[in-house]
């Protein structure tokens, strides 16, 4: 069976599917639940003195269930920080917590969040968590809660200091010199430009960076009215559909610096943990998906990736880790025609054996090229002048029946799966 061991910053994890920061790596009692499903780490709840203990409101978590099937796995939360005191989370919660992890074999990293660039607000954390034996720290500069309206004592806190290189280049460098534990700098999803900040940090000697933390979110109730929860903005968690932009954010980052990366965001079942190893992640981590599926997700996750793996023939995570990073380009410089031409080069080509006649193609097509003939056993007729080449009723074929060919050299450009073809230029 495939190992699924790896190494994050010289610390050896048996494997790279772990939980990011909430309420399970709070409290021993829930940190005992997600080890139990052969999570290989955990980060803590993130600790803070900003203001004294944190007092969610309550209820802080608004299920957007109801408001569709494509959102069965999204809510805002207006959850904040840990709701402890920090001295009774460093006092009975930190050693429980480690010694949970310890039984488990989970490395379990702090995560703490100091006021702005002022050390005094983050050191302390950092030497506390390092005696008790923390073996990596994350900073939760990412936190979507201080973005928008947040009271005085919040403004510097959170998704402000990850959005500003030179905010994140200061924070991580007293952060990275107070202690000898490696510093992980927690992202924003919110940030443009996050190339800027993981040069500014990598710059600054943090260890690694985490990406990302939630969204910034809010939703209103159509139906009563009002805003849902609280009528405020907090933190958004989009369920597996996030994981188009949480990906493209961790490529700007796995593509511009070589620091490990703990990715993640929308990552619900095992293919999402292979494609985030793929753009470069040392390890990958779940959040969202244990609130909306239960622990069970993170043991079916495990399970999966290692059978998986199995079928592929690969022994190890190598054979996976940052495979595409390299092959990243700027759209720009996809090579294209100099000029499109008026009736496309590359045309649908359907196979009459496997199409089901559903009409799904010509339904869908943007372009209005394709029709259904009404005879049987007739695939759809094609328009050849309104067609512009772009693929949709290929990807949208429930039967995978129709393929993009370049008509000039019959050669297949794309079947739906994996890159296109480099196809300008063929005869
Ligand atoms: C209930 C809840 C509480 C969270 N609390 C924190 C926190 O205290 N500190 C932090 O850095 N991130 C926190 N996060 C953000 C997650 O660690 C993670 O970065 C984010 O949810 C994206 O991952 P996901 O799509 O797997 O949920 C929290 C997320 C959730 C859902």
């Amino acid at each position: 069976m495939a190992d699924l061991a790896t190494t994050f910053c010289g610390l050896k994890v048996k494997s790279p599917v772990g939980v990011t920061s909430c309420d399970f790596g709070g409290h021993a009692r829930l940190a005992r639940r997600v080890a139990e499903q052969g999570i290989g780490w955990l980060v803590g709840k993130t600790v803070h003195r900003i203001d004294g203990p944190h007092r969610w409101p309550r209820p802080h978590f608004y299920s957007l269930r109801r408001f569709g099937p494509e959102l069965r796995d999204a809510f805002v939360s207006s959850q904040m920080f840990h709701h402890l005191p920090y001295d009774r989370w460093l006092a009975e919660e930190l050693p429980a917590t480690l010694e949970v992890c310890r039984e488990h074999g989970v490395l379990f990293i702090g995560s703490c969040c100091g006021i702005g660039e002022d050390p005094e607000t983050w050191i302390p954390f950092l030497r506390d968590m390092a005696a008790a034996g923390v073996e990596a720290i994350e900073l939760d500069t990412g936190g979507p809660h201080a973005t928008f309206g947040a009271v005085a004592a919040h403004h510097a806190v959170g998704a402000p200091l990850a959005l500003d290189p030179e905010t994140a280049y200061r924070v991580t460098l007293e952060c990275a010199k107070a202690v000898d534990v490696p510093i992980i700098f927690k992202m924003t999803p919110q940030c443009v430009n996050m190339a800027e900040v993981s040069l500014a940090v990598e710059r600054a000697g943090a260890a690694a960076i985490s990406a990302n933390n939630a969204f910034y979110g809010l939703w209103i109730d159509h139906e009563t009215g009002t805003f849902l929860g609280v009528p405020a903005a907090m933190g958004g968690l989009m369920g597996r559909p996030w994981q188009v932009y949480s990906l493209a954010k961790l490529l700007e980052i796995t593509a511009t610096v070589q620091l490990p990366v703990i990715g993640g965001g929308g990552v619900f079942t095992y293919d999402d943990v292979v494609r985030h190893l793929m753009g470069g992640c040392s390890l990958v981590g779940m959040c969202s998906a244990v609130y909306a599926r239960g622990v069970e997700v993170l043991g079916k996750v495990d399970r999966e990736l290692r059978s998986w793996l199995d079928q592929k023939g690969h022994a190890s995570l190598a054979a996976v880790q940052g495979t595409v990073v390299q092959d990243l380009r700027y759209l720009r410089e996809w090579p294209r025609e100099t000029e499109m031409a008026d009736e496309s080069p590359l045309l649908p080509v359907i196979d009459v054996s496997r199409c089901t006649e559903c009409g799904r193609c010509a339904r869908l097509c943007p372009y209005g090229a394709l029709e259904m003939t009404g005879r049987p056993g007739e695939a759809p007729a094609l328009e050849t002048e309104h067609c512009c080449g772009c693929g949709w009723c290929t990807g949208q074929c429930p039967v995978g029946a129709i393929t993009m060919v370049h008509a000039a050299s019959g050669r297949m450009v794309w079947d739906g799966r994996g890159t296109i073809a480099d196809w300008v230029g063929w005869e």
